[in-house]
Formats: structure tokens, sequence, C-alpha cells
């Protein structure tokens, strides 16, 4: 009996410790996603999971499905089933002048009784997908898209992955929640992840995505929740429906933001249209410089009895309205299109345009993707196109004026010869890519060496792409094992190389040489196999002779790696001019083995919070990043009182300053490198 009690009090205890250690870790998850402002490092957060997945383990009996560890759980149905929105999704009419905001600011006063006083919420539209979420008694239970307005699809599985979306509502000591709660907003993806996701994807041969608002519909509507998880995916909520709503909307956002929510940080309260129009003006400014897209600005009256007092013509309330930014587009002749060799063969088009401003900058090329792209645009070379920014950052071809067709227009020919090396091409299975089949043309080779020595790869300065077409004009080099047999005087033959650049390039390639095993396997341009792969291949096998001897279902079987990946990595090992340039490399001096970050913690800046600032002497940024990360230490991009060390270079600016008035510690790079190496600079 005395036993069973011990047990049972072991269990309570340890249950008690779990119900703890998801508090702490929804309160850590809330500092770092929701606020952008981690009190933690990664590791530490690592730990507290860690632990209460092993208490779970222990007692999986217990574990309740809000658990932080319970994010990608249940697997979504075969099919996405329906559900019948508690109350319409209703969606917004848009005004894209200032005079069409003024009529409605007319509509809006016509609708209320003269004495209404009628002020606006100016919030930022985010250009994502809709979603409804709702809380029962504080705890998520469903999550569907818009659909039609009326019934949506359930996606609750693929939504709970998403980290700024809270399981459980917090709720402040002494409060409650309501019974019932129905949260809307929007779910979209970050720019940066957009643009990693279609890197990745390029990477692997699939097809990129338009735009991170298709990005976000793609990844919210996977049947695997786990590939939901991988895709950074974020939420804004912007709407409180019914029971739970304020009487003012903008205490609804306010209340929102407390229960946990990411709400816009620019949303703002204005007395009258006037406001409303300058805030659309304002706001333009900035949102080019947010991590996230926006196709305009919504204006909602504040007061929700208003509100309910003009109500809504079909699917548009009349007391809202999206203010559409004209899209920053301009019209230009496509003269020609230049098909161009990467380094993996492929051949990419780009459309040659007349010069052209646009927002700001003239742009006279724009990627036309590829072979499929120019077909179901149906470009012409002459056409008159529309362009505009994608993501407002790379010029695209929209769509062909083709009211503007004169009959002169060409078709486009497809390449079916390599621009470079005159051999023919090809165009494999379900890929969208055009490549060469030449295994050694020169543009494989000249591209193959620019990605070899750049920034992630073997980091060699002093070896721009202009140095290394010379080094191949004058037959010095022809592959990559070559530029380890340059001689000074070699060098000096080039045109505008002297002495002092000589010995900066021949230094440069020589300290290469103690580059580890992943940045040489990203290096050799191994199709597939990007940065993080190389990475992952490197610490599994720790060297090139065991990566060398290893079958493909080894390579397949590793987390992150798939049958493609591991198919492209033994074929190019098997390749013999491959075998003989790692020889060559090996026997030049290169490091053909990875050491895997040793035992962290002894490390200075193990669990520390650095921020880098201005430009340091020798390392660049993404560098000393990777140094710092590579230590145990999380990187920030601003200083707080919770910074642990600024490193300042060469102008550092207003970092330093706050770094300087909140007495963070303040290192120079030389001592950065000091206290890496285990030395503390205290
Ligand atoms: S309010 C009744 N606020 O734009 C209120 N919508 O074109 C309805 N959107 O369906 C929505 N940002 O998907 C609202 N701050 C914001 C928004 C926003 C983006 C989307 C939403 C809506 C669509 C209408």
């Amino acid at each position: 009996m005395a036993e069973i009690d011990l047990f049972a009090d072991e269990k309570t205890q340890a249950l008690a410790e779990a119900a703890d250690l998801r508090q702490e870790i929804r309160h850590h998850e809330y500092l770092y996603y929701v606020l952008d402002a981690p009190e933690i490092t990664d590791s530490e957060y690592d730990r507290l999971m860690v632990r209460l997945r092993e208490i779970e383990a222990a007692y999986p009996d217990s574990v309740p499905a809000d658990s932080p560890t319970q994010r990608v759980g249940g697997r979504a149905d075969s099919q996405f089933t329906e559900v019948r929105h508690l109350e319409p999704l209703l969606s917004l009419s848009n005004a894209f002048s200032a005079e069409e905001l003024r009529a409605f600011d007319e509509r809006v006063k016509s609708g209320l009784p003269a004495d209404a006083k009628v002020e606006y919420v100016m919030e930022p539209k985010i250009d994502g997908l809709a979603c409804s979420l709702i809380y029962e008694n504080g705890k998520l239970v469903r999550a569907a898209t818009r659909g039609d307005g009326i019934v949506g699809e359930n996606v609750t599985a693929n939504v709970r992955t998403i980290r700024t979306i809270p399981l459980v509502l917090k709720v402040p000591e002494g409060e409650t929640v309501p019974e019932l709660l129905d949260v809307r907003g929007e779910v979209y993806m970050p720019r940066q992840a957009f643009m990693r996701l279609n890197e990745e994807r390029a990477e692997r041969g699939e097809s990129e995505f338009a735009n991170p608002r298709n990005a976000a519909a793609g990844s919210l509507r996977q049947l695997d929740p786990q590939v939901t998880a991988s895709r950074s995916l974020s939420f804004f909520a912007y709407y409180l429906v019914g029971e739970g709503a304020k009487a003012n909307h903008s205490d609804s956002l306010a209340t929102l933001a407390k229960y946990g929510f990411k709400v816009s940080e620019n949303y703002q309260v204005v007395p009258n249209i006037d406001d409303a129009l300058q805030y659309i003006e304002d706001f333009n400014q900035k949102r080019a410089s947010l991590a996230y897209d926006t196709d305009g600005a919504v204006i909602k009256v504040n007061n929700v009895h208003l509100q309910q007092l003009l109500g809504a013509t079909g699917k548009d309330p009349r007391w809202a309205i999206a203010y559409k930014y004209p899209p920053e587009q301009a019209e230009t002749t496509l003269e020609d299109i230049d098909w161009r060799v990467g380094r993996t063969g492929v051949l990419t088009p780009t459309a040659v345009l007349t010069p052209v401003k646009l927002s700001g900058s003239v742009i006279s090329r724009a990627t036309l993707h590829n072979e499929d792209f120019i077909k179901a645009k149906d470009i012409r070379i002459g056409d008159r196109v529309i362009i505009n920014k994608a993501g407002e950052i790379i010029p695209e071809v929209l769509r062909v004026a083709v009211d503007k067709r004169t009959g002169a227009e060409k078709p486009v020919v497809i390449p079916d010869k390599c621009p470079e090396c005159g051999w023919s091409v090809e165009r494999k299975g379900a890929e969208a890519a055009i490549r060469c089949t030449n295994p050694h043309c020169p543009a494989l080779g000249r591209e193959g060496l620019i990605h070899f020595v750049s920034r992630d790869a073997m980091n060699i300065d002093g070896c721009g792409p202009s140095v290394i077409n010379a080094l191949m004009d004058a037959g010095l080099v022809r592959d990559a094992a070559d530029l380890y047999n340059l001689q000074k005087e070699d060098v000096l033959k080039l045109d505008r190389m002297g002495e002092k650049s000589a010995d900066k390039l021949l230094a440069a390639l020589e300290a290469s040489k103690a580059n580890e095993l992943d940045k040489l396997l990203f290096a050799l341009g191994i199709r597939h196999v990007g940065a993080k792969v190389a990475r992952t291949l490197a610490t599994e096998f720790g060297s090139m002779e065991r990566l060398l001897e290893a079958q493909p279902e080894q390579l397949a079987a590793i987390r992150d790696i798939g049958d493609k990946i591991a198919e492209s990595v033994v074929t190019w090992l098997s390749v013999p001019t491959n075998r003989d340039l790692l020889e060559r490399l090996a026997a030049a001096g290169l490091t053909m083995t990875f050491t895997a970050p040793a035992s962290q913690e002894d490390n200075p800046f193990f669990g520390k919070t650095i921020v880098f600032t201005g430009t340091l002497p020798t390392l660049g940024r993404a560098e000393a990043k990777t140094m710092a990360q590579d230590a145990g230490a999380k990187v920030s991009g601003s200083v707080s009182k919770k910074t642990d060390y600024v490193v300042a270079g060469e102008e550092a600016g207003s970092k330093l300053d706050k770094a300087n008035a909140l007495g963070v510690k303040v290192i120079d790079e030389a001592e950065f490198l000091q206290m890496l190496k285990g030395d503390d600079a205290e």
C-alpha cells in the first residue's frame, strides 16, 4: 500500500512539474514568436522542451492536447472537411483613390444618426489568407479557412503548427475568457521565409511559388501538418467576433494582444477621414521595410455599436473598406531574351527590356523563370510588357499588353543548344528546367568556380567573377583544384593585378584550405546540395572518405535528405573526373573532415546574446554570426538590457550608443575571436 502511495506521489509531482513547464514554455514561445523579444537562448528553451517530453513519455495518458509538444499532432484528413462558420466571414470592398475613401466616409455618416461620433481604426492589409479560429474556454478547438464565407475548410491540424497562434489563450490572473471566442485574422508567410522556401524548391528542381500569399495558401493546405510546420507561417489577428468583441474595435485588438496573439504594431485610431488619408500616405512609406507583404490599408469604424447599425451588404460590411495601393508596375518593350547557363547547367531566361523607371529604380532586365512561364504568358520578342516588382524585390514580367501587338512580334525560340558550348539541351520529366547536357560545359566551370569561391562556400576574398573569368581566359585555371596551384608570377600576369592583390588572393586561397568539409561540400556545387544539406552530410559522415563509401540507402535514411538528394550525391561522387578533382583538392591540402562544434558549454559565448554592429575588419557578418551560433550564442539584431555582448566594428552607430548607455559589454573583432578560442576577455 505504502509503495503504491509512493508511486502516486511521484506521478503527482511529475505531472505538476509538467504543468509548470508548459506554462513556462508557452511564456517563452510568446516572447520569441509574438513579441520577437526572447529572454532565454534556444538551447535553454530546448532543455525545457526535452524535460517536458521526458515526463510526457513516462505518463503518455496525461498529455493534454494543448501541450506545446503537441503542435504537430493529429493528422489532417485525406481531405479537408467542410465547416460552417459561426458567423459569415465577411470580405471587404475595395477603394483605389482618396475620392473613393471620402465617398465611403460620406456613406458611413449618412447611415448613422447625425450625432454619432465616428472614429476609424487604420490597419495594414496583410497579403495572406483569412482564417477563423474558434476557442472554447480558452482552448483552440477549430480553425477554418474562409471558403465561400459561409462554409470553410477545416485546417485545425495545420493551424496548430503556427507558433504565433496560441493553443491556449493567455489569461491574466483573476480574469476569465468568454466560453466561446471567434478570432479572425490573416495567415501569411514572412518574406524571408518565402524566399528561403523558393530557394530550397529551386535547388530541388521543384516549381517556385509566385508570391508569399500563394506560398502561405499552399502551405496551409498540406495534408501532412509536418510540412506546414516546416514552412514558417505566421498569423496576425485583426478581428474579434460576437461574444468576445469589445465596445470598440481598437479595444478588441488590445484584447487580442493580451490573449497572446500577434496584432499589427502599425494600427492606429484616427478621428476623421483626413487623418485616415494621412495614415495611408505614411504607411505607404513604411510598408516596403516590413517583414511581410501588404497590399493596402483597411479602414474600420471603431465603435462596434455603430458597426452594427451600419450592417453589411452581401459579403461586405458597410463599416469597413480596403484601400489598395496602386501596384508598382510599368510598361516597356521586351527587346530580347537572354538565356544564361547557371552553375548547375540550367538555362535561365531573362527578359532584356527597354530601360524603364519602376518605383525609384531603372529596370532593364526581369526574370522569366523558365520555358513554362514564357509559354503560359505567351510572351513574344518585341511585345509591350507590364512589369512589376514581385514581393517588392525582384522585377518580374506580369503580362503582355496584347492589345498593343503590331504583328511584328516574334515567337520565342526555346534554345535546343547550350548558348555557351553548343551541346544539346534536355528537359527531364516533370522538371521545368532546361539543362545543358555537356558535363564539361565552360559555363558550368565558370559559374561553378564563381560559386566555389563565394562567401558562403569557400569564401575566397579578392576572387570575384572578373578574376575567375580572367584566370580561365588566361588558361591558368580550369577547375577548383587549379586555383590551389596558382603561383604568384601567374597571378601577376593578369590585367589590373598588382602585388598587393596577388598576395591577398594567395593568402585567401591558403586560408580557405582550413575550411571544414561542410563548406567544401557546398562549394562543389553538387545538385540539390545547398548549404544546409552540405552541413547535414558533413555532420553525419565526418569525413570525405566516409562519404565516398556511403550507399544511397544510407544517405536517404538521413533526416532532411530524400532519395533525390541521395541519388544526386552518389552520382556526383561516382564520376571519375569528380573523384579526380577531390583527390587533387586533398593533395593541395584542403581539409576533408568535419569536427562537430565541440562541447559548447565551455565557451564564454554559450547561452549569451550577441549583437553585431558596424563593419568588422576581417569577418563578414554572416560568417561572424555562424561562428557565434556555433559557440551556442544567440545572435540578435537589436540591443537591449538582455544583450550580453556587442561586437562593434567600423562605423558602428546607434546600437553601440545604446550598448554604452545600457552598460552592455562592447568588444571588438579581435576580442571576439580570442574569446571564441576559449580565452575570456574579462
Ligand atoms: S477585416 C469584416 N482587416 O483582406 C472584416 N481584413 O479583401 C473583414 N485582410 O478577407 C476583414 N488584412 O483576408 C481585415 N487588417 C485586416 C486585413 C484583412 C488583410 C484580408 C482578409 C479579408 C480580405 C478582404
